[in-house]
């Protein structure tokens, strides 16, 4: 969950808020809490019916806060209780409310505009219900707020052209995850306080304005997941205080402002997803000093990775998959001690050394967090080093698939026990699987698929009891699918198509009932199918078409909910075909 108002000192402005005369009296809190309470409709409300009785005194009711001397209602904080129902306009009678909490329910409707009567309100937090209709104009009569989050309902239409013009101490502002459109105001100049400025998954358009330059004490700008287009202004470089900069997901292109790469502040510089182009400058680091993740992965970058990068030496995340960068990763990168995340998969990047081992995997073996190495599909055209065994154990995933990779698989990789994911598919590897690989007890995703295996499946496969993902298609696997397969009780997908498989399927095959995709196609299985096979409920795929099967169809299979994708084509099988199909 989202935190909200971040900025939002509550202590303080509790413990000064009684500093004005308010209309009503405790009374008239009483009455509007009760009225709220009236209005809840699900059976969580009971735990309000006991604590909110008539009969007791309103300031020890469960959520409302009182000021010190318990005449006035200063506090309401009723999140996540799993509470129902409507806003009543009554609420706005709580005239020394300064902190509204009711978010985590399953509040609907409209604000009502009775709330515009809560003006001492600071912070105004109403995030993940399912409130809806425009954003209140209204809420501009608001103006000692400090923190509103509507976040996560299902606000529509333009943002109110003077959403800050009359707030002049908001500081933090998230609508983010709404259904709201529209441009993006361009005047914005009365917002020039806030530290915080979300608008993230909604549906705004048009270009970034420029004034967003004008927000200086802007700490966070989240603008990802909408359908923004144009460029990045660089006005956005004028943000001295900027610490997370999020525009992914939207249409954004042309290049990175140069201004960006001189944002000492910034940690997190988020682009992923969108039509930017360009090259990192070669000195991309000279001022980002603090710069902890990096993402522009699924852009039109290209250009060398400049091995400069390393002196951003903060960086736990590298994200630049799916670009058209080319030469070579740079080895420096193993001096980011820190580093979490190396993502580089989908571009067109080589070694940088002319050696045939890769020593790329020798220098990464200084990042001692290493979590997540993705550098497939790249013509990284190499061996991988024994001191693969040597990356840190932290490793979890290692993906070098399609990369043009020869040689014989260290067997030193079964030294990374934290394995989680391992894809060595579309390689020219020599020699067979280590065995080594079968002792990586928590690995979960195996793809071995078109790396020329040859000979029967190992039975250390057997071993792997985490796996949920086997893939094994296009080798020359041969021999039977092995009874110990029903040791593999994670299964969910597995697909062995395109090899020399022969024999009968295993009996236990069917024991697993997790299994989710089965392709066994494009093999020499024979012998008939048996009817067990109906006890893969989760089975939505099937394809065991071009093989030898042969025998009636059992039943049982036409009582598979779940399946969408059924292929026997191509074997000897006999009906019948039911008619309800
Ligand atoms: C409301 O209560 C929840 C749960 O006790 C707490 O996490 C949240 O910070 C409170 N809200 C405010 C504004 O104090
Ligand atoms: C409370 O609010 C309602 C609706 O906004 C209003 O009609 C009513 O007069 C208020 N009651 C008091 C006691 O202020
Ligand atoms: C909003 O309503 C929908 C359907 O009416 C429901 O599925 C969803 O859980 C609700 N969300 C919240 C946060 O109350
Ligand atoms: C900005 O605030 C000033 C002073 O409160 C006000 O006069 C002006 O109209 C506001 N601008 C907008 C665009 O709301
Ligand atoms: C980056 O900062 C340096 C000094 O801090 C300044 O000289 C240079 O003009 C800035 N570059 C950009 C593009 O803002
Ligand atoms: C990258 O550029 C090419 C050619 O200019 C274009 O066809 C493609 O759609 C662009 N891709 C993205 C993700 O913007
Ligand atoms: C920056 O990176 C380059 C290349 O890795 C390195 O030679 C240089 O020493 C680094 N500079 C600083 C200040 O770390
Ligand atoms: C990949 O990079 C090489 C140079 O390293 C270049 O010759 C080639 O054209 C690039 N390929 C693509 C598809 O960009
Ligand atoms: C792995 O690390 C150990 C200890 O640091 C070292 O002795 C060994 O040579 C390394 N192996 C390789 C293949 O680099
Ligand atoms: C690494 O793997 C090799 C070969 O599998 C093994 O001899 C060595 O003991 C392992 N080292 C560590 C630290 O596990
Ligand atoms: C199957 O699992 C059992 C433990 O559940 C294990 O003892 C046995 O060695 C496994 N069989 C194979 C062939 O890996
Ligand atoms: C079948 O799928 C459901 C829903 O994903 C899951 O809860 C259940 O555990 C699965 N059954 C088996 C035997 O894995």
């Amino acid at each position: 969950m989202e935190r909200a108002c971040y900025y939002f000192p509550v202590g303080l402005l509790l413990a000064t808020s009684l500093l004005a005369v308010g209309t009503g009296d405790i009374i008239t809190d009483k009455s509007a809490l009760v009225t709220l309470r009236d209005h809840m409709v699900s059976n969580r409300h009971l735990i309000l019916a006991k604590s909110w009785s008539i009969s007791s005194f309103v300031c020890d009711w469960i959520g409302v806060t009182c000021d010190s001397s318990r005449q006035r209602v200063v506090a309401l904080n009723i999140s996540n209780m799993g509470f129902a129902g409507t806003i009543p306009p009554q609420l706005g009678n709580l005239s020394f409310l300064v902190s509204l909490d009711m978010s985590n329910n399953n509040f609907h409707g409209h604000l009502p505009e009775g709330m515009s009567h809560l003006r001492r309100l600071s912070f105004m937090a109403l995030s993940n219900n399912n409130l809806t209709g425009e954003i209140p104009p209204w809420l501009g009569v608001l103006d000692r707020l400090q923190c509103l989050s509507l976040t996560e309902n299902i606000f529509f239409g333009d943002l109110p052209a003077n959403i800050c013009g009359n707030l002049p101490n908001l500081k933090e502002l998230d609508l983010s995850s709404n259904q709201l459109s529209g441009q993006i105001l361009s005047d914005l100049s009365n917002c020039s306080g806030l530290k915080s400025l979300d608008l993230s998954f909604n549906q705004f358009n048009g270009y970034i304005p420029k004034a967003v330059g004008n927000l200086k004490m802007l700490e966070e700008l989240h603008l990802g997941d909408n359908k923004l287009e144009g460029p990045i202004p660089n006005e956005i470089g004028n943000l001295l205080k900027l610490e997370i900069l999020d525009l992914g997901w939207n249409s954004l292109s042309g290049s990175i402002p140069v201004a960006i790469f001189n944002m000492s502040t910034l940690r997190e510089l988020d682009l992923l997803g969108n039509h930017l182009s360009g090259v990192l400058p070669s000195n991309m680091c000279h001022g980002l000093h603090n710069l902890e993740e990096i993402d522009l992965s699924l852009n039109n970058f290209s250009g060398a990775i400049p091995a400069t990068i390393s002196n951003c030496s903060k960086l736990t995340g590298i994200f630049l998959g799916g670009n058209k960068f080319s030469g070579p990763i740079p080895n420096s990168i193993g001096n980011l001690r820190r580093l979490e995340f190396l993502s580089l998969s989908g571009n067109n990047l080589t070694s940088e050394s002319s050696s045939p081992e890769l020593g790329l995997f020798t220098s990464l073996t200084g990042c001692i967090s290493l979590r997540y190495i993705s550098v497939g599909d790249n013509p990284l055209n190499g061996v991988l080093p024994r001191s693969i065994g040597n990356l840190s154990i932290s490793v979890e995933l290692l993906d070098v698939g399609n990369s043009g990779l020869r040689g014989n698989i260290p067997d030193s990789i079964g030294n990374l026990s934290n394995l989680v994911f391992l894809g060595l598919r579309d390689n020219s590897w020599t020699g067979s699987i280590p065995t080594s690989i079968w002792g990586l007890q928590k690995l979960q995703y195996l793809n071995l698929i078109n790396i020329s295996l040859t000979g029967p499946l190992a039975r250390g496969l057997c071993g792997l009891q985490s796996l949920e993902y086997l893939y094994l298609s296009q080798n020359q696997i041969s021999g039977s699918i092995p009874g110990c397969f029903n040791n593999l009780t994670s299964l969910k997908h597995l697909n062995i198509a395109f090899n020399r498989l022969t024999f009968t399927l295993p009996m236990s095959l069917w024991d697993l009932k997790g299994l989710v995709y089965v392709n066994l196609s494009s093999n020499f299985l024979r012998g008939p199918l048996a009817p067990e096979m109906g006890q893969l409920k989760n089975l939505t795929r099937l394809d065991l078409s071009n093989n030898q099967f042969s025998g009636k169809i059992p039943s049982t299979i036409w009582s598979l909910e779940s399946l969408d994708h059924l292929s026997l084509s191509n074997n000897s099988l006999r009906g019948p075909i039911p008619d309800s199909l």
